[in-house]
Parts: C-alpha cells; structure tokens; sequence
C-alpha cells in the first residue's frame, strides 16, 4: 500500500513541477513516505528524515516532509527529533498536499495534516516508481480497519474501513492496462470487507468486475482476514481465470490462547477448516501467511503450536515478524512481555524450520510444467544457463504462486506468458525451460 500511495505523492509532485532525483543530498524536497506497522520501520524513517537537518544546497537546506503513517501517528510530536522538517501529512491528507507545499513555498513551516478524509484520495499516477516493475502494479481498493488485533497499530493510523467507488477502480484498471500493465494486486488491509457502492458490490463482485478488463492477465489481492474468508470468495477464487491460484492468509499464531488475546477471532480450528476448504475448491493453490513470534505471554508451548501449525498446513511462502510493542495498542500494555533476545530465538527458529518446508515445496515443482509473467533480465546468472546465441538472454518471471522462476530464451519479452518445465529447485527460486510449444 505505501508503494501505491508513494505513487500517488510522486504524481502529485510532479504535477506542482518537481521531478525526480536520485541523489537525496541534492534535492529540493525530500519525502519520506513512512510506515509504522514495527518499530524498526519507524525508526528507519526518522533516520532517514533526520539526514536532512544539515544538508545545504546553495544555503537553504531540503523542504522535509514525513507522510504516511508515522505522521499520522506521530502528529506534532515528530518535531522532537526532527526540529527541521517542514511538513507531517497524515494518511488521509494526501488531498491537501499540493494546498501545503504552496503555503511551505510561501513561508510558512512546521505544518501538521493528520485530519481524517471521508473518501480514499483518487489521485492515481500511471507512471510506476523508478525501480518498481511496470507489469505488475497495485491497486488500493480499501483502507483501513475495524479489526483492532490487539498487536496492531493500523486502525489508529489508517481509520476507519472505507471502500473505494467500483467504477474508478476499474477505470484506473483499464488505464494500467492500456499502458502495458498485465498483472494487478488489490490491495487492503482486509480486502474481504470490500463493499463498494454502498454496500452493493462485495469483493467477489469485484474481481468479476476486474477480470473483465482487457488485457490484464493477472489479478492478485492481499489481505485476506481469516475470519472473513467466505464462500463466495473461495468459489471466485476457483472460477476466475484470471485471479491466482494463490492466497495469502495470515494466521498469527498457532495457539489458540494467543489468537484469543490478540483479539484475531477465530481460533485454529477455525483456520485449518478455512484451508481444507480452500484445498478443496482449488486443490494446488498456493498460501502463505503472517507470523508472529514472541507475543506477550507467549509460552514455549504456545509457539510450539504455532511450529506445529507450519507443519500441518505447509505454507508456500512465510512472512514471520518478532513482535514489536506499538503505542495505543492494547497489546503494549499487557504485562508479560518478552525479552528480545527469546523473540530472536524463536524467529530464527520458525525461519530455519520454514526453509526446510518451502525447500521441499520448491523441489515438488521438479518435472512439473508452470506459466510465468515475464518481468524481467535476471540480476544474476543461475546454474543451467546455457547461452544457446548471442540473442539468448536469463529472464526470470513469477507463477501463480508468486515463485521466481529463471529461464534462459531469446524470444521471450516482459509482459510475455511463458510456460516452462521445472528443471531445478533452489530455496528461494526455480529453474525451468521453455517448453517447445511457446
Ligand atoms: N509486531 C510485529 N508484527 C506485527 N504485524 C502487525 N503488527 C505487528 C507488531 N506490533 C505483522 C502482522 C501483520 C503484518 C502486516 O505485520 O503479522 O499481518
Ligand atoms: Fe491490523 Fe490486520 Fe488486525 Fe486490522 S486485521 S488490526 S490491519 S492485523
């Protein structure tokens, strides 16, 4: 979402004439988009920011400004530790930007946007970010959330749900298309309670409506709440072409006492039921899911659980976060804290038990036939790349399951559907060649 939204501020920068540089220290202005989901990245944010305070170009320094949600949550308190920056534009302001970079232009400083807006910002920019992929881009369909997991920071910074029009999404959906765009990922916080036009068009409704866009290939979502995974969602899932046959749903944790204090709402059971219906429906889909390790009060045996959960259901993919207290959260205040050296112990140990899984995964490809997006030449040679002549080039795509897949050819272009044959496996990635028909 701070990829998109980072879009949204280029545009409307470059529409008040500023164009991109790629040296910060000689920059104009300088725009932090932040996100405040861990401490870390928080802290990354106010580093980043705080190199600025002493740059001069030609005897003034960089207009700063922080946006997105450490703004909204640090509000006139980001002044503290940057005493320089010019502007704080909460995650609902981004309507006011151009409004506030006039009045910083004509003087003013220090100035705090954190007011809520009723509608998300339709301020879409075609133009992806320098180094993000052009073939593949997201789409924001909702913000916010009414979830309050006791862990999370985001329903105070991002608000409450609000649903994107139907219509503007897939008209922006059809401008990516018409620009070369093949794969698109909706976007969330709980995509499932998407309910555009007053409620009438529920996220199912949606994909059939985006499915319908020519020229997109692809359609991904993220995230889904397991507790609001519905049947209509499972059987778009299995019905439209065009969506993957992939589906990020995270878990948490596996112990039920956990899920309980973490406000989550379902319980493991639960989950497990959820997945087998989901296998069944779409038997090869492929899940990933998000962790978290070190929970307040979380026992040996609690993440015990979780280990046995990973087990049990054998994720793709495993995006696992050692817990971070976030102020206003309930969770913060809960007295059971764990030391950081445990929460590290026991990250590394669900990461190290994961490779093994996803490993094993990976080698199930070997011999199997897969469809990838072309996005690009890889970065590094792989084992097996054979350069047949001198047009032959190593590219590398994604299947549906989101894995990268290298493959030698000399005709293949980005934006291309290839099939290939899954040669080899490695930990992260795929060999496979083309097959003879493509
Ligand atoms: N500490 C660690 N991880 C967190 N996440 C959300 N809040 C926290 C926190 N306080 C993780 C969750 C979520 C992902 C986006 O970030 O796993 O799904
Ligand atoms: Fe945070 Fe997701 Fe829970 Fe909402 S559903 S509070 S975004 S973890």
């Amino acid at each position: 979402m701070n990829v998109y939204d980072s879009q949204i501020l280029a545009g409307l920068l470059q529409n008040a004439g500023y164009e991109q540089i790629h040296d910060p220290n000689l920059a104009d202005l300088v725009l932090c988009n932040t996100c405040a989901i861990r401490h870390k990245a928080q802290e990354k944010a106010y580093s980043f920011l705080g190199r600025f305070a002493g740059t001069r170009i030609k005897g003034k320094r960089p207009l700063t400004v922080m946006a997105g949600c450490v703004a909204q949550k640090e509000k006139e308190k980001a002044f503290v530790r940057l005493p320089h920056l010019d502007l704080v534009l909460g995650t609902q302001a981004f309507g006011r930007f151009a409004a506030h970079l006039n009045a910083l232009i004509s003087g003013e400083t220090r100035i705090v946007d954190t007011e809520p807006s009723e509608n998300i910002f339709e301020g879409f920019s075609k133009d992806a970010l320098p180094g993000k992929v052009q073939i593949s881009r997201f789409v924001t369909i909702m913000q916010g959330c009414e979830n309050f997991c006791t862990y999370c920071v985001v329903p105070y910074v991002r608000g409450k749900e609000r649903s994107r029009d139907p219509f503007a999404i897939v008209e922006e959906i059809e401008g990516l298309a018409a620009s070369g765009v093949r794969e698109i990922t909706l976007l969330g916080q709980n995509v499932n309670s998407y309910a555009g036009n007053n409620g009438q068009v529920s996220f199912a409704d949606l994909l059939h409506l985006v499915s319908k866009v020519d020229g997109i290939e692809r359609i991904r979502f993220a995230t889904s709440h397991p507790k609001d995974l519905s049947n209509d969602l499972i059987q778009a899932l299995k019905d439209i072409d065009k969506v993957c046959n992939h589906l990020h749903l995270p878990v948490q944790s596996g112990s039920n006492d956990i899920l309980k204090r973490m406000n989550r709402k379902y319980d493991r059971d639960t989950y497990f039921k959820r997945i087998s219906a989901l296998r069944q429906a779409c038997p090869d889909i492929a899940l990933s899911t998000d962790l978290i390790v070190g929970f307040p009060g979380e026992t040996v045996s609690d993440f015990q659980q979780t280990m046995d959960l990973l087990e049990a259901v054998e994720f793709d993919a495993v995006f696992a976060f050692s817990y971070s207290a976030r102020s206003f959260t309930p969770a913060a205040k809960f007295s059971n804290q764990l030391d950081e050296q445990t929460k590290k112990e026991r990250l590394n140990a669900l990461l190290d038990f994961q490779e093994k899984i996803t490993e094993k995964k990976n080698k199930s490809f070997v011999g199997k036939k897969v469809t990838v997006l072309v996005e690009g030449d890889s970065p590094k040679t792989r084992d097996g790349f054979v350069k047949k002549n001198k047009n032959t080039r190593q590219m590398f795509g994604r299947n549906d399951a989101n894995k990268i897949v290298h493959f030698a050819s000399d005709r293949a272009a980005i934006g291309d559907l290839v099939t290939l044959e899954i040669i080899n496996a490695y930990p992260h990635s795929l060999w496979g060649e083309v097959c003879e028909s493509d």
